[in-house]
């Protein structure tokens, strides 16, 4: 009998835990990789995160779930054992990205429609019986100064919900994850931040609630409410958690199990920091936690270096950010365990 999917969604949102986000496409992993000068074969990619799913501490202690690439899923360590076994018995539930990306939305310049959903009910079958129990669909919602359009949100918060209803048919807990980009430029500051996930969110949530989806079997993956990277007027950090919080708690229902931002190009502590002040607010109706690539992996990729001999530092540098998210899960984190650990 498949699991309930309620089951699966409360484990990926367990209390003190998170998820890795791990599944960067081939072509994504080939910039993180140019970036640390590592060539990026498959042998490459293996290695390295073999490295993350065998940082014992980090993966038994604080990471509920990990997000793989197709490639990632049928992949076995350089032992033999199936890279989905390690995961498992570290006692973190195995993910899969089902959407093919971002593409031009026809008639919006500068904004996307993702796509993906042709044959996903086969796709989605294939990847159960390889062990994956939930699955991740990423839309993107770029703000400019037309951006992002109704069109944009609408095809956007449409397709989220037909990928949810079909990965919940399938046995499969689907991540939903409308991302607003925090690249809109200098005048993208935190207020048009605000809008813009307020807007992507409430279309989300209507389209999912139209297409029938059970919201105790899903967890939803959004950006935090920030700043663009350059906008000259940089947010404190109460403000980005007070603003993020009262976003959420206008449009999230409370049958939601739980919340997992993404990390979206925030720097490794200022995506703590952040989770940190939301749960210290307290008195929250989902549980609030991370999935994060960058920020989780970022460290441990520059200490990595393709090298062999640099593994245990790279799982160190892992696991202690995977530490201080797990603190930040609970409203514990401050800058001195930085130090500390
Ligand atoms: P970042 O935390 O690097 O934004 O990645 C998370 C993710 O899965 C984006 O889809």
């Amino acid at each position: 009998m498949k699991e309930k999917l309620e089951d699966i969604a409360n484990a990926m949102v367990t209390s003190g835990q998170g998820i890795l986000a791990a599944d960067e496409s081939t072509g994504t992993i080939q910039k993180r990789f140019a970036s640390i000068n590592v060539e990026n074969t498959e042998e490459n990619r293996r290695d390295y995160r073999e490295m993350l799913f065998r940082s014992e501490k980090a993966m038994n202690d604080c990471i509920s779930g990990v997000i793989l690439f197709e490639e990632t899923l049928y992949q076995k360590a350089a032992d033999g054992t199936p890279l989905v076994d390690v995961i498992r018995a570290a006692g973190a539930v195995p993910g899969i990205k089902v959407d093919k990306g971002a593409k031009p939305l026809a008639g919006f310049v500068g904004e996307t429609v993702t796509e993906g959903l042709d044959g996903l009910r086969e796709r989605l079958a294939d990847y159960y019986e390889a062990g994956a129990r939930f699955a991740k669909w990423r839309a993107v919602i770029n703000i400019s100064e037309n951006a992002p359009s109704v069109c944009a949100i609408k095809a956007n918060a449409q397709a989220l919900a037909r990928y949810a209803a079909l990965c919940q048919e399938a046995g499969i807990v689907p991540i939903v994850e409308p991302e607003v980009q925090m690249d809109g430029g200098a005048v993208h500051d935190i207020g048009l931040c605000e809008i813009a996930t307020r807007r992507a969110l409430s279309a989300t949530f209507e389209e999912l609630n139209d297409a029938g989806v059970k919201l105790e079997g899903m967890v939803l993956k959004p950006n935090m409410v920030i700043a663009a990277t350059d906008c000259p007027h940089q947010a404190s950090v109460e403000e980005v958690a007070e603003r993020t919080v009262r976003v959420l708690k206008d449009v999230v229902p409370t049958a939601v199990p739980g919340i997992a931002f993404l990390s979206g190009g925030q720097s490794d502590e200022a995506a703590t920091a952040h989770l940190s002040a939301m749960n210290a607010v307290g008195d929250l109706p989902w549980r609030l936690t991370y999935s994060y690539g960058r920020a989780l992996q970022a460290a441990a990729l520059s200490a990595w270096k393709g090298k062999a001999e640099n593994i245990a530092a790279a799982s160190r540098a892992f696991t202690h950010r995977a530490k201080m998210n797990s603190l930040a899960t609970r409203g514990g984190w401050d800058s001195r365990q930085e130090q500390a650990a």
